[in-house]
């Protein structure tokens, strides 16, 4: 293929990025998004936040934006995110207990259903575990509402759409031996023993030096997917240049494609200048559009 879209299409991938709503009347950006990827995830519009500013009251006028320019040309949608920690709005960061379980189990029950039969993958859960050594919960408003939040979050989802694959998604649980990596691991064993909804696990993969491509990434897709789930790199980005970080790109891409329920990648963003990193250069086109090292090291790698 000489498009991602159309090289992961030759063995049965997709190709993603993150679309921000604001950039759509680029047409520069529009050009290259709709003519190399063939999976969109809203950057922000379908947070928590965006679509539910006020209880109660849902606000889908960004999301469906993206969602319908990703339809309309053809494309499938990653949801995210239902339940998170961060970009809650202000009413939601001040609740707590059981009325903060029910607004939640609400928002999810929501925005599933308005969304239903539209939505490839939902990033029900994100980020719900700490980093560091603990292999802890991330200690939360959700979280304080009791450790079962996660299992009602992908119950809730599995009602309001039952089409739709429901992921847990996370970012620095790359590296199999991390305790992290370890925790959610077993958080997805256990759902599926005992039959919790869940069907994918989205690695984030968002490195840099600090936390590099690990020389095991293949091996935590590969471990995952044994347990039953697909597996989907949701938000890759990798900081630096020239060769080092095409080689980089190269070992993502081969690692997804050695793992046959590796189903797709996606990239966080087009151009570097659409990159949520205050500085830096970590996609796939310069500023200009232009296709860096790392672009033809993924599209020969696909
Ligand atoms: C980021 C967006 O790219 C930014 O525009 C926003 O200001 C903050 O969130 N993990 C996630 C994404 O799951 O939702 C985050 O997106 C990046 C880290």
């Amino acid at each position: 293929g000489s498009t991602l879209q159309a090289a992961a299409a030759e063995s049965g991938r997709y190709f993603g990025t993150a679309i921000a709503g604001f950039r759509l009347s680029d047409s520069a950006y529009t050009t290259i998004a709709n003519r190399e990827f063939n999976m969109i995830t809203a950057e922000n519009e379908m947070k928590i936040d965006a679509t539910e500013p006020n209880q109660n009251q849902f606000s889908y006028g960004a999301g469906d934006q993206i969602v319908n320019w990703a339809r309309s040309n053809g494309k499938q949608v990653r949801g995210h995110t239902l339940a998170w920690h961060s970009q809650q709005p202000g009413w939601m960061q001040n609740m707590s207990g059981s009325a903060l379980r029910s607004a939640m189990l609400n928002h999810v029950t929501q925005v599933a259903t308005h969304y239903r039969g539209q939505i490839h993958s939902w990033d029900v859960v994100n980020e719900a575990f700490q980093d560091g050594s603990s292999g802890a919960r991330r200690d939360s408003n959700l979280q304080r509402t009791g450790n079962d939040w996660i299992e009602a979050a992908f119950r809730a989802a599995r009602a309001a759409d039952p089409n739709a694959k429901l992921c847990y998604n996370d970012y620095n649980t790359d590296d199999w031996t991390h305790a992290k990596t370890q925790a959610v691991y077993n958080l997805v064993r256990d759902f599926k023993a005992r039959g919790v909804p869940i069907d994918c696990v989205g690695f984030q993969s968002h490195f840099n030096s600090q936390s590099p491509v690990p020389g095991n990434y293949q091996t935590t897709l590969s471990s995952f997917a044994a347990l039953g789930v697909d597996v989907q790199i949701t938000e890759l980005d990798i900081e630096g240049s020239g060769t080092a970080q095409a080689d980089n790109y190269r070992r993502v891409v081969q690692a997804c494609l050695a793992v046959s329920r590796c189903t797709g990648i996606s990239v966080w963003g087009v151009r570097d200048t659409d990159s949520w990193r205050a500085s830096g250069t970590p996609l796939l086109f310069d500023g200009n559009g232009n296709k860096k090292p790392a672009y033809t090291a993924t599209l020969n790698a696909l």
